[in-house]
């Protein structure tokens, strides 16, 4: 098999889940390594600021849990000493690697400067080196200021020198069609010390809109000299990740909406990769299996009532893609206790799907993303 390192993170294959913010958290995770063949999960991000003051919503983001392994928690934030720090407390608190955020194209993280607005140049680029001083006032100019591209090649310096496990970046191809600056950061970040760059293959302006720039995502990859560039956007299938791997040259492929509509999707990966064939998805009671579990590990981090509000939104998703009966979806969300849940499961296992094969694949789910002009996100 085909090995990916993090600097000196072995990753269990080349195939990585990518953060989905409320979907892709710690019992997902578990699911996704049971299932077996990703190579590394991520949390969904994490604002960098909140870990520092210990905010309990950002604590929990970063639970895991010995079969969550290995993983790597993302943040966000465009204070390279707030960064900084951050990534010292996920060193302590026992991270695998840390992944900094450039790719959000969310107005609430952009318009403080974070994710993707990281990728967008000032009006005047002045570039030159940054010293730790100005690093940390750079923090003090109006919230949403571009940084210099030279400053946030220091902000991602300053979060690797600070630790010792690896760091990476998840960026877009640029703000806007004009500005696509991934190859030049990917460069720059290269120098800076990270140890890979996973790309998705827009721009922020795209939000989820058009297909992804293979294209875009090969140029990154020619960007750089020895790190591993992970393409990520679109794959749904084995197909498509022997497209990105084929057409843009990449050493790993991350994949987000295409996991949460097959989770077994890494698995196939790695049987395709062994033997050039692979297992078909689980069917409909797989998957009300994997529900379950989901919500059996749900529980084990929340009191009960406050996990049958969380699983409603990953439950109704799921049952949705499982062509359950509207009355019978209905019903689940009604449950208030996990017996009365449990009483709405049974029934759904009864009824089966509607309209689809219970033995068969299930078709393609569609994993909702905002829509309309993307500085209203
Ligand atoms: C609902 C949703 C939440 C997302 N949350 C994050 C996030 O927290 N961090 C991040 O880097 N990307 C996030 N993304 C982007 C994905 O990681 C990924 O780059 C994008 O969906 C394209 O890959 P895909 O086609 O495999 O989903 C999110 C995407 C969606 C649809």
């Amino acid at each position: 098999m085909i090995s990916l390192h993090y600097g000196g993170l072995r990753l269990k294959s080349r195939y990585l889940l990518s953060p989905l913010a409320g979907f892709t958290n710690l019992p997902f995770r578990r699911i996704v390594h049971e299932l077996g063949g990703v190579g590394l999960g991520t949390t969904d991000l994490v604002n960098a600021r909140s870990l520092l003051e210990r905010r309990p919503k950002a604590l929990d983001l970063i639970a895991t849990h010995p079969d969550d392994s290995p993983f790597a928690v993302q943040i966000f934030g465009h204070d390279p000493c707030c960064m900084r720090d951050a990534a010292q407390f996920l060193e302590e608190y026992g991270v695998d690697s840390i992944d900094i955020n450039m790719g959000c194209p969310v107005d609430k993280v952009t318009k403080t400067g974070g994710g993707s607005a990281l990728m967008r140049l000032p009006i005047c680029d002045v570039g030159g080196p940054v010293d730790d001083f100005q690093l940390c006032h750079s923090a003090d100019a109006a919230e949403g200021t571009p940084l210099a591209p030279s400053a946030v090649a220091t902000l991602v310096r300053s979060v690797v020198d600070a630790v010792r496990v690896p760091v990476t970046v998840k960026m877009r191809l640029g703000w806007d069609e004009t500005q696509i600056t991934a190859p030049r950061f990917a460069r720059e970040f290269e120098q800076a010390g990270v140890a890979a760059i996973a790309i998705h293959g827009r721009t922020r302006a795209q939000g989820f809109s058009g297909s992804v720039d293979r294209s875009g995502i090969r140029r990154v990859v020619e960007a750089v000299e020895r790190i591993p560039v992970i393409g990520n956007g679109d794959v749904r299938t084995v197909d498509d990740a022997a497209r990105m791997l084929d057409e843009t040259g990449c050493t790993g492929v991350s994949i987000g909406r295409g996991a949460l509509a097959n989770p077994w999707i890494f698995r196939q990966l790695v049987q395709w990769e062994q033997t050039g064939t692979y297992d078909p998805p689980g069917g409909f009671d797989d998957r009300l299996q994997l529900l379950r579990r989901q919500f059996a590990y749900l529980c084990e981090l929340h009191p009960e009532p406050r996990a049958i509000v969380m699983f409603r939104k990953m439950g109704h998703w799921y049952l949705r893609g499982m062509r359950v009966r509207p009355h019978l979806r209905h019903q689940f969300q009604l449950a208030a206790t996990s017996s009365e849940l449990e009483v709405a499961l049974a029934a759904i296992q009864t009824a089966g799907p509607h309209g689809v094969s219970r033995s068969g694949v299930l078709p393609d789910l569609h994993v909702p993303v905002p829509s309309g002009p993307v500085e209203r996100w």
